[in-house]
């Protein structure tokens, strides 16, 4: 079959289009909350190589297999990989891999919100000016005393998830393709400004590095698996969001530039808020293992005392929400398209239902962090459950599994047809990556976390 399909629910206007969706997915709370945090906790240097080498080695190539099995496919995850398992006479059961993405969207978004929420709360507390009086210590209380009380995470939780809702239900195209092309060069610019400004402070040289002396004796078999789920994680992988997005690329669009400029954009904005927020924790004595607070109470600290601060520090947490939003609405995509297509329901219904099966995922996560904080698995709470389950297991085995079926099931001429590389170099170590490397590499830190290898 030669003939290309159409997508039912239209497509980006351009090239550039789909790159600023895509980057807009991929560039979040992952980069500039959990990537500080996890290098933070994993000890530094050598968690930021391992993870600059997951993206390089397995993220592009699988994000160039994601994009591609949506391009061809053109349909929601879960019928994409219907359809080209059955083009290429294989077990319709492929669905299946959709269909964890589907799961695997629902869960991330579930605590994602909440983690967004904390954003939205902060974007009050920056603008009412509360950073610019506050010690460290009531800076510190004032995100301690957030997270014990679940009414005030109930509702900002609930807002995020009515905000993102509301975008999916009316297109990608119309609201957030615009935003977008403004709001995440700012959140560029205001990065660049934080990073100065912990240039200025006598941590920097400390924080440099911290973040860029890899000490291999604290690189652990949990900490290489941390740093290959944080590469799917922040690159969108593993749950159909970019297959989903890919599902609406023009057919003249490059795979491989688009995908390379993506990431390279999103390893970008993580070292630069490794390089804005490092510094700050050694410049005012904070731990750098301090888990999912560390932007929360480090930024605000250097708000208070920066030139300026009370605007600077507004601005940043409503930039860093609407990076978050254009991230979330990426989760919720393919579950929306599958409703769409299979269920005949309009858009905007399939994105509120979508909505509400998140929201009431994501009470778990507002209660662990006060009544539920002793129910625990392996020392986990239910929100660090989420986090690792999602990041660290189901986006990697759904990338493995992307890899598997690009690279040995799908036919050669497919494959070449629709990256439009030829069959050169580029090609080659292409399909040399996710045949050998991408999906030997996951299996063996699986293997090693779990204390096998
Ligand atoms: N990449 C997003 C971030 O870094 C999160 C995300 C994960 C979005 C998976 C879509 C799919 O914040």
């Amino acid at each position: 079959m030669t003939t290309k399909r159409q997508s039912i629910h239209g497509q980006w206007s351009s090239r550039w289009a789909f790159i600023m969706a895509a980057t807009g997915s991929a560039v979040g709370l992952g980069n500039i909350w959990r990537f500080p945090y996890l290098t933070g906790e994993y000890g530094g240097g050598a968690f930021v190589l391992m993870y600059i080498g997951c993206v390089l080695l397995v993220g592009i190539p699988i994000m160039m297999s994601e994009v591609l099995l949506g391009r061809r496919g053109r349909q929601s995850p879960i019928n994409t990989m219907a359809s080209l398992a059955e083009e290429e006479g294989l077990t319709s059961g492929w669905r299946y891999l959709g269909w964890m993405g589907v799961v695997a969207g629902f869960l991330i978004l579930s605590f994602y919100s909440v983690v967004a929420g904390w954003t939205l709360e902060y974007i009050f507390q920056a603008g009412s000016g509360n950073f610019l009086t506050a010690t460290d210590e009531e800076i510190g209380e004032i995100f301690d005393s957030l997270l014990r009380n679940p009414g005030q995470l109930m509702a900002m939780h609930t807002l995020f998830m009515a905000l993102t809702v509301i975008v999916v239900a009316m297109g990608v195209q119309s609201g957030l393709e615009r935003a977008v092309k403004f709001l995440m060069p700012a959140l560029f610019i205001l990065l660049l400004l934080m990073v100065g400004y912990a240039m200025s402070t006598d941590g920097f040289e400390e924080g440099v590095y911290y973040l860029f002396y890899p000490d291999w004796s604290k690189l652990s078999g949990e900490g290489f698996l941390a740093a290959l789920g944080q590469a799917f994680f922040s690159l969108s992988l593993g749950m159909g969001a970019i297959m989903v997005y890919g599902s609406y690329l023009p057919d003249d669009a490059s795979i491989a530039n688009t995908s390379v400029t993506i990431a390279l954009a999103d390893t970008l904005v993580a070292i630069m808020a490794g390089l804005a927020i490092f510094p700050l924790v050694f410049a005012y004595g904070l731990e750098t293992g301090s888990g999912p607070g560390l932007i929360f109470v480090t930024l605000p600290i250097a708000f208070g005392q920066m030139p300026y601060g009370q605007i600077f520090g507004t601005g940043f947490f409503i930039l860093l929400l609407f990076a978050a939003w254009t991230s979330s609405i990426s989760l919720l995509e393919p579950a929306v398209a599958w409703l769409v297509e299979n269920r005949g329901i309009s858009r905007a219904r399939s994105a509120a239902i979508a909505g509400l099966i998140a929201w009431v995922l994501g009470i778990g996560s507002v209660l662990s962090f006060n009544l539920w904080q002793d129910y625990r698995l392996f020392d986990k709470t239910y929100f660090d459950i989420m986090e690792y389950v999602t990041s660290n297991i189901m986006l990697p085995l759904g990338g493995l599994l992307i890899a598997v079926f690009t690279a040995w099931l799908m036919s050669r001429k497919a494959v070449i047809e629709e990256l439009g590389l030829g069959e050169g170099l580029i090609f080659r170590t292409w399909l040399f990556v996710v045949r050998y490397v991408a999906p030997i590499g996951v299996v063996i830190i699986f293997l090693h976390a779990i204390g096998f290898l």
